[in-house]
């Protein structure tokens, strides 16, 4: 049996992602829970960003932003950033996350972010009451201490990354589970 709800807006997990807009001088952070990767080839990503707060009208003035992976040991800090506005608020002072310089991109990254995403807006649209903004991923950085000694992207130690999850409708963070299987990998039992 299932119950039907109508069209609703729920979906879990999601990352909890700080949006850096801005530059280093005068630079934002918000809370974007509806991200995702839309694209390989090159590295492309969608965010969506309601057209009532500070940072739509900052990535379309710029085309320009940075996607930051929170981490649990930031979810206060990660929180704030969701409930108070860049119109009024500094919140790089008021949580004391740190700016770092991006390589290609005008916007910082966080410090206390394991995974930062520079990116530029490719496209714009308005999906409802959201903007969805496409960003190209332009240069990706990964806290050196959390990859093993391969050198590749993908030798992130994810215990050690500890990404902040939300739960988007019960509006809960959790941390990360057990590992289980292995992806492209479990299914070929079946096969
Ligand atoms: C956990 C969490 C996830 C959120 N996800 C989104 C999101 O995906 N898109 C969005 O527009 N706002 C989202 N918000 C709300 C914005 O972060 C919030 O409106 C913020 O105050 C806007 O800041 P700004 O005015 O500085 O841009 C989220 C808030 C929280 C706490």
């Amino acid at each position: 049996m299932k119950t039907t709800f109508g069209p609703q807006k729920i979906m879990f997990p999601c990352p909890t992602a700080l949006v850096v807009t801005g530059t280093m001088e005068r630079a934002n952070i918000v809370t974007i829970a509806w991200v995702s990767l839309l694209a390989s080839q090159p590295p492309t990503l969608g965010i969506s960003v309601g057209q009532k707060g500070y940072s739509g009208r900052e990535i379309k003035k710029n085309g320009e932003f940075t996607v930051n992976i929170a981490s649990v040991d930031i979810m206060t800090e990660a929180d704030f950033c969701g409930i108070s506005s860049g119109r009024d608020t500094d919140k790089f002072r008021e949580t004391g996350l740190t700016k770092m310089a991006s390589k290609v991109v005008k916007s910082p990254i966080i410090k206390e972010c394991p995974l930062n995403l520079e990116c530029v807006l490719i496209e714009s649209n308005i999906v409802g009451i959201t903007n969805h903004f496409i960003g190209r991923i332009v240069e990706t950085h990964i806290d050196t201490d959390k990859l093993a000694d391969t050198g590749e992207y993908t030798s992130f130690d994810i215990e050690a990354i500890d990404p902040l999850i939300y739960i988007g409708g019960a509006r809960e963070y959790r941390s990360l589970g057990d590992r289980i299987g292995d992806a492209y990998s479990a299914g070929k039992k079946l096969k």
